[in-house]
């Protein structure tokens, strides 16, 4: 099959198998997965659509959830139990997210997203919520407009949110209208996802230039949110934002259990002034070495002036470069997990 790492594992010794850390692959699913609405009639309907609330977690993830549901046939051919759908990458992320504490209202003028209060609540004013919105919603709508979910387009809306209404979207017709480039790109993914003739690299492609163009107007409208954080916190977002963007040329196979233990890196709160990458004593090696190479990344491309980034991208349509840092980076995280 497509898989691109068979060969490189067979080099390697790490077949997929050996992510034994994962006991059974409903370890690796988003917290709170199984009470989110697995099935569009378990949203509210109001005037012959669903309604659903984006600002809601279960609600949000849910909408990944029917996703997931929705595209698992065609993803069958790759492995069992959707374990190589792409679109996984998605969902486990905002995940992270929730658990980690990133989409709580980081004014805290309110208690949204808090621990201590409305827990489920997604901030509008969390960076973070915001950008994921343009990774949620469009991909979900842009699914229900090439038809699929199985309804119509002007089945579905979306509540606002009580302010900034202008940066978002609520329906196919206004996220196309809005945000034309992105719309199509993911439409162009999922009619590739329909056709059964994409190879898995090609689903990736498609993929991820969706994901760039969605990331792309999002950093654009949402740059102000960063001012709410703590300097540590608003430097990991921007590099964690870039390191995407290097992530995207060489086609990261954003599937169930890859993305589950690559996240693992990932830091488990939101970073306080005084927090240093090396001396976090409640993090772990591996979630260090990220926070540092994050930032060793951010120096490296502010100081080449962006020619870092061409140069990557030159590099990784060599499929064999692309096949090597695929492997390393498959490497470094059996090494840490
Ligand atoms: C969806 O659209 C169809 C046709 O426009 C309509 O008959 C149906 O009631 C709508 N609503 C739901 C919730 O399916
Ligand atoms: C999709 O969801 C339905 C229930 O809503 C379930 O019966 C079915 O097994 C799910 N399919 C997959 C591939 O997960
Ligand atoms: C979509 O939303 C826009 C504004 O957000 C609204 O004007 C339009 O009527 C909505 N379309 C449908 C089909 O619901
Ligand atoms: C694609 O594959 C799925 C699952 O095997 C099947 O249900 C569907 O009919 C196929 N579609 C096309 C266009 O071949």
């Amino acid at each position: 099959q497509d898989f691109p790492f068979s060969w490189a594992c067979v080099v390697i010794g790490c077949n997929f198998a050996s992510f034994a850390v994962v006991s059974s692959l409903s370890d690796a699913y988003p917290p709170l997965w199984k009470d989110c609405p697995d099935k569009l009639s378990d949203y509210k309907i109001e005037n012959g659509k669903y309604i659903i609330n984006f600002w809601h977690y279960l609600e949000r993830q849910g909408a990944y959830k029917i996703l997931l549901n929705e595209t698992a046939k065609y993803f069958e051919k790759f492995a069992p139990e959707n374990e190589q759908n792409i679109l996984w990458g998605l969902p486990i992320h905002h995940g992270w997210q929730y658990h980690t504490g990133r989409l709580a209202d980081p004014t805290q003028r309110t208690d949204c997203g808090h621990k201590s209060g409305d827990h489920l609540c997604i901030s509008v004013d969390s960076w973070w919520a915001d950008l994921n919105f343009y990774l949620s919603a469009m991909p979900f709508l842009a699914a229900v407009d090439s038809g699929i979910m199985g309804i119509p387009s002007d089945n579905v809306t979306l509540l606002p949110p009580y302010k900034d209404q202008m940066s978002f979207c609520f329906n196919v017709s206004s996220c196309r209208s809005s945000f034309p480039e992105a719309m199509k790109k993911w439409n162009e993914f999922y009619q590739h996802l329909k056709s059964n003739s994409s190879s898995f690299d090609d689903l990736l492609k498609y993929l991820w230039a969706a994901h760039v163009s969605s990331l792309e107007v999002a950093h654009k409208n949402f740059h102000n949110r960063l001012r709410y954080y703590s300097k540590q916190e608003a430097d990991f977002g921007r590099n964690w934002a870039l390191f995407v963007d290097y992530l995207a040329p060489p086609l990261f196979p954003t599937t169930l259990i890859r993305t589950y233990e690559f996240q693992k890196g990932l830091p488990t709160r939101v970073l306080l002034s005084g927090d240093r990458p090396l001396f976090i004593s409640d993090f772990t090696g591996f979630q260090k070495s990220v926070l540092l190479t994050l930032n060793l990344l951010h120096i490296v491309h502010k100081y080449t002036g962006t020619l870092s980034f061409i140069v990557w991208k030159t590099l990784m349509k060599s499929e064999i470069a692309r096949e090597l840092f695929l492997e390393i980076l498959e490497f470094i995280l059996h090494y840490f997990n």
